[in-house]
C-alpha cells in the first residue's frame, strides 16, 4: 500500500507496507535523510533477500508480526488456539494503513508521527492492529491489539493468546548484547554476552520485574561502550511478566522481542473482544549507552509528571524501623527540618498491629495503640517544622495474621486453607500473601482505605511498596488491576505524588513510571552498591526519579563503612534524601549535611533537568560520570574509586558533553570533607586550587575564579585532566561552569 517514512531525531524507520503481505521493516536504526517516493521505492525494492539453498520457494522477509506461515522458523510474534481445535496457523493480511500525527491520551506529544496498520486473518477469525509511533526525541513506541472476530458459539468461539510480541529487526552487525540481572539490593548488574544462533531469553515470573529484571535488551556492534557504538535496545513498558529476548536466526536475521510473558489459558480473548500488548519501547543510538538516555531521557520527561526539583527527603525506615513513637519521631523530623529537609516519610510500622514485619499489612488504620490521636500530632509537628509529609503504604499485599486476612480470606490471591484441610497452605513471602486486585471487593476496600487516609490526613506522598512475589493467580489481571488501582487514586487526589517501591528496585519499569513521580532504586545505602545500581538505572530512567538516600556509615545491607563524603557524593545524583537516625549524627556530621543539602538545592535545576554523561573507563575500579546542563552552561562530574586503581598514575579525567568551543572553569566541590587520597603529592592543577586541595571550595571561591582552573571544553574532553589518586571507594566532585 505504501512505504511509510519516519525520520526524528538521527533515528529512521522504512516500512514497507506494499500489498497484502505483513508490512517489513526494511530499515529501523540511523537517520537515512531525505528520500523521496521514488528512492523510497528502491530502497524497499532492493531490500528483498536472495533466496537461500533448501528453503521456502520465495525471498524470506522478516515481518512485524513473523509466523510459520510466512516462513519464520524462529520465535514467532503471534500464537494460540481454539479450545478443541488444535494450535492456529496464522496468516495475516494487510487490510489498512493509517499515519499522521494523531492523539494518543498523554502520550499525545506535538510531533509525534504514527501509524496503525489492521491486519486480518478470516480463516483464524482474527485481527491484529498495530501500532507504531515515533516521538521527536527519536524513542520508538509499538503495540498490537488482537481481536477475537469469531462471534458464532461462546465457548468454541474463545481465542486462548500463547503470545503476542512486538519483533525488531537488528543489522548482523549488533551481535553484542547487554542485559541486567540482579539481586535483592543488587539491582541492575550488567551482563554482556555474544549472540550467535539461537535465542537469548530472559523472563519473569515475579508478577513484578523482580531484581533480576533484564530492564533493557541492548543489542550493539562489539565493543560498544556508554559513549561510543551503534546500539539498538528495546524495553517493555510492563510491571508484571514479561520476556524480553534477541534471537539471531541460522536463516539469517537478528531481532529483538519483547512482550508480556502469558501462563497457560492465562489469556483467554471472548468472542468479540481483544488483547493489547503493552508497549515496547525501542531506541537506537550511534553514541552507545549514554545515546539512549539522551534519547530516553527528554522523551519521559516530555510526559513526566514532575514538574519541580525534588524535594530532600528524609525517610523514617532505617532510621527507626518499626519502633515508632511520637517524641523520637518529632526529633528527627527537626533534625531533618534543621539541615534543609523538606519532606519527612513515615515508612512501614504506622498502622494497626504492626509491630514487625509479620503481621497486620490490610489493616491499613492508623495504630491507636502508639498513635492514640492518630497521625495527627506527628503530621502537625512536621509541618511546623516546614515539611511536607509522606507515608508507606503497602496495598496490593495482605498478612494472614491480620483482620482483613481473617474476614475475607478469598480475597486472598491463591487462596487460604481452612484449618482442617489437608492441602498444602500456599507460599508466604516476608510471612505475607498477595491481596486478589482483581476481586472487585477487594479492589473497592483497599481504594477505600487509602482515600479515606489521603481525605483525613494532609498526605502529600505515597511510598507504595511491594515487597514479594505473587507464585499465584494471573499476574496479567493483577498488574492490570494495580494500574487501575494507582490510576483512581492519583484521579482521586490529584496533588498527591507517588514512589514505586519493590523490596527497592524490583518494579522499575515505563509501565509504572507513568504512574508515578519517583522510584526507590534500592533497598542498598551502601555507597559503593549504589554507584553502579544508579549508573545502569540511569540509563533509562531520568536521574530526577532515582531515590537515592544518605544512610549510616555502616550500610545496614552490606556491613560496609563508608566516609561521609562518599555517601553524599552518591546520594547527590538522584532525588535526594536521608535514611539515618539523625539524631545520632554528631554536630559536626549535621553541619556537613546541612552544607550538602544547600548546594543540592542549589544543583538540582542541573541534576534534575540536565543531559546524564558517563565516561567509558579504561580501569573498571575508575568511573567517571556527571550531568551537564542543556545549554552546556555549567555541569557536575564525579570522579569515582570503586576499588583500588589498576595503574599508579592513573588515566586522565575526561569530561563528556561539553560544548568543545568554549572555555570552563574547573573546581573541586568538597563535601563531607576532602575524598581520601593515597599519592605523595596530588597533580599539579588539583594542588594548586585554593592552596591545596584539602581546602573546601565555596560558592564564593567558584565565583571569583580562587580554587579553579580554566580550559577549553575540547581540552577537557579529548585531553582531560590528571586525577587526585583516591583511595578506594572515594569520590572527587567536580564543578565545572562556563566561563565564556
Ligand atoms: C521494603 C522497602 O524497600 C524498604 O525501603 C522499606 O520501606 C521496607 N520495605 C518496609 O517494610
Amino acid at each position: 500500500m505504501s512505504i511509510p517514512y519516519l525520520r526524528a531525531a538521527g533515528t529512521s524507520l522504512v516500512l514497507d507496507a506494499r500489498g497484502t503481505g505483513v508490512p517489513v521493516i526494511v530499515h529501523w536504526g540511523a537517520d537515512l535523510g531525505d528520500l523521496n517516493g521514488a528512492m523510497l521505492t528502491t530502497l524497499a525494492d532492493t531490500s528483498v533477500p536472495a533466496i537461500a539453498p533448501s528453503s521456502i520457494d520465495v525471498p524470506l522477509r522478516l515481518t512485524l508480526l513473523p509466523t510459520l506461515a510466512q516462513g519464520w522458523s524462529g520465535r514467532p510474534g503471534i500464537s494460540g488456539f481454539r479450545p478443541g481445535r488444535g494450535s492456529l496457523a496464522i496468516d495475516l493480511r494487510l487490510v489498512n494503513v493509517r499515519s499522521g500525527e494523531r492523539p494518543m491520551g498523554r502520550f499525545a506529544l506535538p510531533g509525534t508521527q504514527t501509524l496503525t496498520l489492521l491486519l486480518e486473518d478470516a480463516a483464524a477469525q482474527l485481527s491484529v492492529r498495530t501500532e507504531l509511533e515515533l516521538s521527536v526525541q527519536g524513542v520508538l513506541r509499538l503495540r498490537h491489539t488482537v481481536r477475537n472476530r469469531n462471534t458464532t458459539a461462546a465457548g468454541a468461539a474463545a481465542f486462548e493468546l500463547g503470545s503476542l510480541d512486538v519483533i525488531l529487526p537488528v543489522p548482523g552487525r549488533a551481535r553484542e548484547l547487554l542485559d541486567f540481572t540482579g539481586l535483592w539490593t543488587h539491582e541492575r548488574r550488567p551482563q554482556r554476552s555474544t549472540l550467535g544462533h539461537g535465542v537469548w531469553s530472559r523472563e519473569s515470573r515475579h508478577g513484578r520485574p523482580g531484581h533480576d529484571d533484564s530492564y533493557l535488551m541492548v543489542a550493539g556492534t562489539p565493543g560498544f561502550g556508554f559513549r561510543s557504538g551503534e546500539v539498538w535496545c528495546t524495553h517493555l513498558a510492563w510491571s508484571g511478566d514479561k520476556r524480553a529476548w534477541a534471537e539471531n536466526s541460522a536463516l539469517g536475521f537478528s531481532v529483538l522481542g519483547s512482550g508480556e510473558l502469558l501462563a497457560p489459558g492465562e489469556l483467554g480473548v471472548a468472542a468479540g473482544e481483544s488483547y493489547s500488548t503493552p508497549w515496547t519501547v525501542a531506541v537506537y543510538s550511534d553514541a552507545g549507552l549514554d545515546g539512549l538516555s539522551s534519547r530516553l531521557h527528554p522523551w519521559i520527561r516530555s510526559w513526566s509528571t514532575i514538574r519541580t526539583p525534588r524535594p530532600v527527603v528524609l525517610n523514617t525506615w532505617e532510621a527507626v524501623y518499626f519502633e515508632h513513637d511520637l517524641p523520637t519521631l518529632a526529633r528527627l523530623a527537626d533534625a531533618g527540618a534543621h539541615a534543609g529537609v523538606e519532606r519527612f516519610v513515615l515508612d512501614d510500622g504506622w498502622f494497626t498491629g504492626r509491630r514487625d514485619d509479620r503481621r497486620a499489612l490490610g489493616d491499613w488504620f492508623v495504630d491507636p495503640v502508639t498513635w492514640p490521636s492518630g497521625l495527627h500530632p506527628l503530621i502537625e509537628h512536621v509541618h511546623a517544622a516546614g515539611l511536607d509529609f509522606g507515608l508507606w503504604v503497602e496495598p496490593e499485599m495482605v498478612s494472614l495474621d491480620s483482620e482483613m486476612a481473617r474476614a475475607h480470606p478469598d480475597w486472598v490471591l491463591g487462596g487460604v486453607p481452612e484449618p482442617s484441610a489437608t492441602e498444602t497452605p500456599a507460599l508466604t513471602w516476608r510471612f505475607q500473601r498477595v491481596l486478589d486486585l482483581g476481586h472487585p471487593d477487594a479492589f473497592a476496600w483497599v481504594f477505600a482505605r487509602l482515600t479515606a487516609l489521603l481525605t483525613e490526613y494532609p498526605i502529600a506522598y505515597l511510598k507504595w511498596d511491594h515487597n514479594r512475589d505473587l507464585l499465584a493467580g494471573s499476574t496479567h489481571r493483577q498488574t492490570a488491576a494495580l494500574y487501575r488501582l494507582i490510576d483512581a487514586v492519583r484521579a482521586a487526589h490529584p496533588g498527591v505524588e507517588i514512589e514505586s517501591c519493590a523490596s527497592g528496585g524490583a518494579r522499575i519499569d515505563l509501565g509504572i513510571l507513568e504512574r508515578v513521580d519517583r522510584v526507590w532504586t534500592s533497598d542498598t545505602n551502601d555507597p559503593l552498591e549504589r554507584q553502579e545500581i544508579q549508573r545502569y538505572t540511569g540509563v533509562l530512567i531520568p536521574p530526577e526519579y532515582l531515590g537515592g538516600h544518605l544512610g549510616a556509615a555502616t550500610a545496614h545491607t552490606t556491613g560496609r563503612t563508608s566516609e561521609l563524603s562518599f555517601r553524599l557524593a552518591t546520594a547527590l545524583f538522584g532525588a535526594a534524601g536521608i535514611e539515618w537516625n539523625l539524631i545520632s549524627a554528631s554536630a559536626e556530621e549535621l553541619g556537613q549535611i546541612t552544607e550538602w543539602i544547600t548546594h543540592y538545592k542549589r544543583l538540582r535545576p542541573l541534576l534534575h533537568f540536565g543531559v546524564v554523561v558517563r565516561a567509558d573507563p579504561s580501569d573498571p575500579a575508575l568511573v567517571l560520570h556527571g550531568v551537564v546542563s542543556r545549554d552546556q552552561n555549567s555541569a557536575l562530574f564525579a570522579q569515582v574509586a570503586l576499588a583500588a586503581p589498576r595503574d599508579a598514575v592513573p588515566e586522565r579525567m575526561r569530561f563528556p558533553g561539553l560544548a568543545p568551543e568554549r572555555r570552563y572553569r574547573v573546581a573541586p566541590l568538597l563535601l563531607g570533607g576532602s575524598p581520601r587520597t593515597i599519592q605523595d603529592t596530588p597533580p599539579a592543577w588539583y594542588a594548586t586550587l585554593s592552596g591545596s586541595a584539602e581546602t573546601p571550595t565555596t560558592p564564593a571561591d567558584a565565583a571569583s575564579g580562587r580554587g579553579s582552573v580554566t580550559l577549553a571544553g575540547a581540552v577537557l574532553t579529548l585531553v582531560g585532566l590528571p586525577a587526585p589518586l583516591l583511595a578506594p571507594e572515594q569520590a572527587a566532585l567536580f564543578a565545572v561552569d562556563a566561563v565564556d
